[in-house]
């Protein structure tokens, strides 16, 4: 049976995940799960946010269920998240934006770019190197025509007209998509960043560098009520994290009101990639039924709290059962 790994991380991610996890644990009773405790808190605990051993824990899983961790903005803190996610190599990550009359895939490269990692701060000067290899590009761009075999059209964002790592990401994915034989259509990411929110059925897979993918998926969760609702898939050759595209929020932690759907839809997706189609359409339809019942967090214009939307859902999801 499927091993899932459960890291609720820090802030809201204690909230919305014991949700989600709910949820997976409803329809797949028969999954092995187990806690992994990483995070900004551990590294105010014990001054290490996340170990060696944890890290090779993860590697056990079958796919990660995560939350969100905080990561200050601090000259010598590593953010557990991008170390997760350069130590299982999950090059990709897939965020879907869609709702009535649109179905965006933003497949954003997650593991190089401007956050190759390879910087320094001096007293007067500090810079960031942007690394795009072409390993890199072209696996994700392979990862993106694919996806874009199956659906509409595909479109490369950047900023080439400045950027000569960008000319370089621009050149292969319409090489790639030459050769796999379909139409990449490309945009300037800041024209992009705008055109998707007015005219968001023009669009169907993006692909793009990671920051830029990071700032995109954020301001597209604008078409679909906000961040409460937007999932994502990490995935590599190996390994697969399913986490909300949001963070920790620790404006709202703690308070019982943050929206879980962007939770439970990473628990959906999660489901989808160990072949459960049918399980990932039921939460689906379960968080459709609720939310059209008028049972809705804050963030969405209701009053319901993040348990008790959690609660309206496995209701729903038990509902269907048989
Ligand atoms: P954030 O996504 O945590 O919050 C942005 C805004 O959206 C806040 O006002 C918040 O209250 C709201 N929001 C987020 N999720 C919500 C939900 N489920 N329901 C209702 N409202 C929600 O971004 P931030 O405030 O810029 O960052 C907070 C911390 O999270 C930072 O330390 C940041 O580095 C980290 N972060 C982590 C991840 C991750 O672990 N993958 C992702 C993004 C940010
Ligand atoms: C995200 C977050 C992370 C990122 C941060 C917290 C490192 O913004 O997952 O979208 O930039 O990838
Ligand atoms: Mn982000």
């Amino acid at each position: 049976m499927p091993k899932i790994a459960i890291v609720e991380g820090d802030g809201i991610g204690h909230e919305v995940i014991p949700v989600a996890r709910k949820v997976l644990e409803l329809i797949h009773p028969d999954y092995e799960y187990y806690n992994v405790d990483v995070g900004y808190h551990r590294w105010e605990e014990i001054g290490c946010p996340c170990a060696d051993r944890d890290i090779a824990v993860l590697k056990e899983a079958d796919a990660i269920l995560f939350g969100a961790v905080t990561t200050p903005p601090m000259k010598n803190y590593q953010s557990v998240i991008l170390r997760i996610r350069k130590e299982l190599d999950l090059y990709a990550n897939l965020r879907p934006v869609k709702a009535n009359g649109f179905d965006i895939m933003i497949v954003r490269e997650n593991t190089e770019g401007l956050y190759s990692g390879i910087e320094e701060i001096g007293p007067d000067r500090a810079t960031t190197l942007r690394v795009v290899t072409r390993k890199g590009t072209e696996r994700i761009a392979r990862l993106a025509i694919q996806l874009a075999k199956a659906r509409k059209s595909l479109t490369v964002g950047h900023k080439a007209n400045v950027l000569k790592s960008d000319v370089f990401f621009r050149d292969i994915c319409l090489a790639e998509a030459k050769a796999a034989g379909i139409i990449c259509n490309e945009k300037f990411i800041d024209a992009l960043a705008l055109d998707i929110l007015q005219h968001p059925e023009s669009y169907d897979v993006v692909v793009t560098t990671n920051i830029f993918g990071d700032i995109l998926s954020d301001v597209a969760s604008y078409l679909v009520g906000g961040l409460g609702l937007l999932p994502s898939e990490n995935i590599g050759d190996r390994f697969a994290l399913f986490e909300p595209v949001h963070g920790s929020a620790p404006d709202i932690a703690g308070k019982n009101i943050a929206n879980p759907i962007a939770a439970i839809r990473s628990a959906a997706m999660l489901l989808s990639y160990l072949g459960d189609v049918v399980g990932a359409e039921r939460i689906e339809h379960a968080i459709q039924q609720v939310v059209t019942k008028g049972v809705k967090t804050r963030d969405l214009g209701g009053t319901a709290g993040t348990r008790e939307f959690g609660a309206a859902v496995a209701n729903a999801i038990n509902l269907t059962k048989g």
